[in-house]
């Protein structure tokens, strides 16, 4: 299948692409690289001849036709996007301008190909997203796909919004769309302004270990490798205009979760002045802080057989393992705002 991906530099874009190419796909990846768009993240298949780069940005509607038309893709997978609930504290806009507008700009270029290819019904629009759209729950209880969206950052928001008019583009035009919303994501390539590679890279270097409130908010967790299946295999078997939520039961609470990161530095990099827990600092929660994510993945394991296969403390593992041996990869990255320096207080 030749597919264009959105965000293909991003933590999740990234393996999103490596498993396609490693499966044979031919990719187009499109990204305005932000910050968080590194094209390191995708050195490992930049030189595959089934690998495709495009630099352009969401937000510039005739580069979106310019780039569908020229290479025809039998897919979308939509993944672009500003994602960190903090930044979208401090700068709303940005999100609504490439979460909400820039969704919409691109399920317009690809109408307008679907169109005038005769409107197959096997072209797919896949949009990628997140369980924060469903709100926060309290002690029990778990998001299915018909649980009411109740967004409360500006962050799940405007991928709501997204969520909203992707659907919008199915009932309305007919657009042959697809839709996931996943939890947590973990692994290799995380942006180091997210809770755990922030955890790894404060732990290493002794300094203070933030965590929020008192660290009872609990998420629920996945490895970033069985995301990027659970999306190929929605791509490619998912019923046209259904949601799919993907999660693996796999709560914690952020305090918990820090806690085995902290033990796991212990052993691989003990620390003279005493144990990681130690550099754990509570501080001013995030304001509108969801107290609890939990997905119940049920329709994806009947419908599609999709299951994780990586647990919290192997993914973990693999992760800390992964911030090690690629220093070169995150070193330069400490200078960005959000990594050593909070943002997203409010005002
Ligand atoms: N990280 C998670 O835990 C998580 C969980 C569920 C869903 N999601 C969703 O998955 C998607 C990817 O998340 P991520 O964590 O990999 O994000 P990320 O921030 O790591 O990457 C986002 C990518 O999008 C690109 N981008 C941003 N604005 C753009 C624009 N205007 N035009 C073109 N490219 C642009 C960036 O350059 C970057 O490569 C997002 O849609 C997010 O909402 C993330």
């Amino acid at each position: 299948m030749r597919i264009l991906v959105t965000g293909g530099c991003g933590f999740i874009g990234s393996a999103v692409v490596r498993l396609a190419i490693a499966r044979g796909h031919e990719i187009i990846n499109l990204d305005a690289l932000t910050y968080a768009g590194r094209p390191e993240n995708v050195a490992s298949v930049a030189d595959s001849p089934l690998y495709r780069f495009e630099h352009a940005d969401l937000r510039d509607r005739p580069a979106l036709d310019r780039i569908i038309a020229a290479h025809a893709p039998d897919a979308i997978m939509h993944l672009a996007a500003e994602s960190h609930v903090d930044r979208s504290i401090d700068g709303p806009l940005d999100f609504v301008e490439t979460n909400v507008t820039g969704t919409c700009n691109l399920l317009e270029a690809a109408r307008t190909h679907w169109q005038a290819q005769g409107r197959p019904d096997s072209f797919r629009f896949h949009h990628i997203s997140t369980d924060e759209v469903y709100g926060s729950l309290g002690a029990t209880g778990l998001f299915t796909e018909d649980t009411p969206y109740d967004p409360r950052s500006p962050y799940s928001a405007s991928k709501a919004a997204s969520d909203h008019l992707v659907r919008a583009w199915h009932e309305t035009y007919g657009l042959p769309v697809v839709l996931t919303n996943c939890s947590n994501n973990y692994g290799p390539f995380q942006f180091p302004e997210k809770l755990i590679p922030k955890v790894i890279l404060n732990g290493l270097a002794g300094r203070p270990i933030p965590v929020y409130g008192r660290g009872e908010n609990v998420r629920d967790w996945l490895y970033v490798e069985d995301h990027a299946e659970a999306l190929l295999l929605a791509l490619e078997k998912g019923q046209v205009g259904r949601s799919y939520n993907i999660g693996g039961h796999n709560e914690r609470r952020n305090i918990d979760l820090v806690h085995t990161i902290c033990d796991l530095l212990d052993d691989r990099r003990p620390r003279a002045a005493g144990p990681h827990r130690d550099l754990v600092e509570f501080v001013a929660d995030r304001p509108g802080h969801d107290a609890r994510y939990a997905i119940d993945p049920a329709r994806i394991q009947r419908e599609l057989d999709w299951q994780p296969s990586v647990s919290v403390e192997e993914g973990l593992a693999r992760t800390l393992d992964w911030f090690l041996n690629n220093d070169e990869w995150w070193h330069p990255l400490l200078a960005e705002g959000g990594v050593e320096t909070r943002v997203g207080l409010g005002g």
